[in-house]
């Protein structure tokens, strides 16, 4: 007899003979019938066991939590005062005519009840996943894949693959290593994005270009953040900015449709950086709660607050977020804490018509008139300090308010960022990454005032998560080198590390560019995650580990064997190059 999902026992007719297979869950043994809970992938399912089947009895008895089992049996209608209006499949059971153990399961390394630690859960991941959300969360990422495929498939796009094992091309995050055996002191770099390999796919003709690619990068990890994670990677050619926009708006609305039943709103707004720093604090604002930063530095310019009146004066600002509804202590608290640590410092003031609260001087804010009934949260500094600092506290108060809700979806394209930045070390580094194309293609302009040049790039934000990130590319060779060159990179380097790339543009390179979007990112949205690690079947802890596996490890002896005499020979090399 043919498999019946669990899911799917809603369509059949009661008195119909069915095979179930799948994970005891719980057993009731009332001596001469016996129920148990069955599951799989796709639903719950009381069976029962009655005394005309003395030998399935005895079995049934014996069955222990997460045994796997076979069972075959006609789906009949619960009594009317057996009905359970609050399980899945409540009104209907499975009387069992055969059960077959397949495999019994020790008992459980550890309680799937209760609440284990992350590490546990990692160790024991295939618990996890059966007994946790991250079981639907992988449907809905595998509906997700389809979807998008499906939709760039209908766009004219082709599926290509690019090598993991690549070169390191320095400037964009730490890559992983691989040593080649064949090829003493010679290393592969782990891919961390296949922006080079879609560029010159462009150049090849392909046109339109997707993947999902594996990305890899050794970088400090935190909830949104994994060593490898999975893009959906796009290229095209002879497009423009508003090419891309439409096509991952059209996407996104058919994503979330398919994937979670939600009606997306497109064309989504978008916002330059610069009005994403002055309004969020953040190049990634959230959305979903309208609370934006103000300009009070002319209120503070003659304030009797010194505090607030000497940096206005010595040419600081103060800027401050708004509400409407006076708060109490436990909103300054919150604040608070979002602030340790900082090194940043605000004032809260809250005026009701019960009075004024504030962690500032009282006196001082009694007077000053302009503040309207509500809630302000002042700081004052120099600016690039400043509204990052306000955009933080902005999303504290959004949480303590319940202002963030998990099913509402807000996208915001970010656009024209600057080009350059200065890295820690004061050097200069491309914002994005150096392919993009500036929004001045004069060459002795970008020399002579890099900072002020702006990136044709945009980032979509989602619910203040960057969920993907792209820009029309550079497809002149003498531009591109002059972006090398304005970064830092002498001839020689710029030929060691890109010159062949510099080769491909040459070679008729069309005007060409593209997205990657996180599809972790997205998938924990999609699925009201709190951290990529829900979404992933397999991934790793903050520390880079594979509780699982324990990965990484050490050289087993026989790679060290053949590894070690490399990295001796490489080691020396060094000694005598240096
Ligand atoms: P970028 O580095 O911005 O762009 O990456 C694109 C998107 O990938 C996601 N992402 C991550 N997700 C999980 N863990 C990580 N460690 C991680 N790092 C990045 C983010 C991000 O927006 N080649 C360019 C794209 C292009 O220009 O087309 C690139 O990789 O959601």
């Amino acid at each position: 007899m043919d498999r019946t999902y669990i899911g799917s026992l809603k369509n059949v007719s009661k008195d119909v003979n069915v095979r179930l297979d799948g994970w005891v869950q719980y057993v009731r043994d009332f001596g001469k019938v016996v129920f148990f809970v069955l599951k799989d992938r796709t639903g719950i399912v009381q069976c029962y066991v009655g005394a005309p089947h003395e030998e399935l009895l005895e079995l049934a008895k014996s069955l222990s939590p997460d045994d796997v089992v076979r069972v075959e049996g006609k789906i009949k209608p619960r009594p009317a005062d057996m009905v359970n209006k609050n399980m899945e499949n409540g009104d209907i059971e499975l009387e069992a005519e055969t059960l077959e153990l397949l495999n019994h399961c020790i008992p459980l390394p550890y309680d799937v009840n209760g609440d284990p630690n992350e590490v546990t859960k990692l160790k024991y991941r295939y618990v996890d996943i059966r007994h946790s959300d991250t079981l639907d969360n992988l449907r809905v990422r595998s509906v997700a894949s389809t979807t998008i495929r499906n939709y760039l498939t209908k766009n004219d796009f082709w599926e290509v693959e690019t090598p993991y094992l690549t070169k390191y091309t320095p400037g964009g995050a730490r890559n992983f290593v691989v040593p080649v055996r064949q090829q003493p002191g010679y290393f592969y770099a782990l891919a961390e994005s296949p922006q080079i390999f879609k560029q010159i796919l462009m150049i090849s003709s392909v046109d339109r270009y997707f993947q999902f690619a594996r990305c890899f990068r050794d970088e400090d990890l935190r909830a949104d953040r994994q060593p490898e994670f999975t893009q959906v990677d796009i290229e095209a050619s002879f497009i423009t900015e508003e090419d891309i926009y439409k096509l991952i708006e059209g996407m996104m609305v058919e994503l979330f449709k398919e994937t979670i039943g939600v009606e997306i709103k497109a064309p989504f707004p978008r916002m330059t950086y610069d009005e994403a720093m002055e309004k969020y604090g953040s190049d990634k604002p959230d959305l979903r709660f309208e609370m934006i930063i103000n300009d009070y530095t002319e209120n503070f310019r003659e304030s009797n607050f010194n505090a607030f009146k000497q940096v206005v004066q010595e040419g600081g600002v103060v800027r401050g977020l708004y509400w409407s509804d006076p708060l109490d202590r436990s909103a300054m608290k919150v604040l608070e804490q979002a602030a340790s640590g900082s090194g940043n410092r605000f004032v809260f003031v809250s005026k009701s018509l019960d009075g004024m609260l504030t962690n500032g001087p009282k006196a001082v804010f009694q007077n000053e008139d302009w503040l309207k009934e509500g809630t302000y949260v002042f700081s004052a500094g120099n600016e690039d300090k400043v509204l990052p600092f306000l955009g933080e506290l902005r999303l504290a108060l959004g949480e303590h308010l319940g202002l963030l809700h998990n099913n509402e979806y807000e996208f915001v394209w970010v656009t024209s960022r600057p080009m350059f930045e200065i890295a820690d070390d004061g050097s200069l580094q491309a914002a994005h990454h150096p392919f993009t194309m500036p929004d001045v293609t004069d060459i002795n302009e970008i020399k002579s005032n890099p900072l002020m040049v702006r990136a044709r790039a945009y980032d979509i934000v989602l619910n203040g998560v960057e969920v993907g990130g792209g820009s029309i590319r550079i497809h002149n060779a003498d531009l591109q080198r002059a972006v090398f060159r304005v970064l830092g990179l002498s001839d020689s380097e710029i030929e060691e590390r890109f010159g062949f790339f510099l080769d491909a543009l040459s070679c008729g390179a069309p005007p060409h560019g593209g997205i990657a979007l996180g599809f972790d990112r997205l998938s924990m949205i999609l699925c009201g995650a709190e951290s990529l690690r829900e979404v992933i079947a397999f991934p790793k802890t903050k520390s880079g580990t594979c509780p699982l596996t324990g990965a990484p490890a050490k050289l087993f002896t026989n790679q060290s064997k053949e590894l070690i005499p490399i990295f001796k020979q490489i080691i020396n090399d060094e000694r005598e190059g240096g």
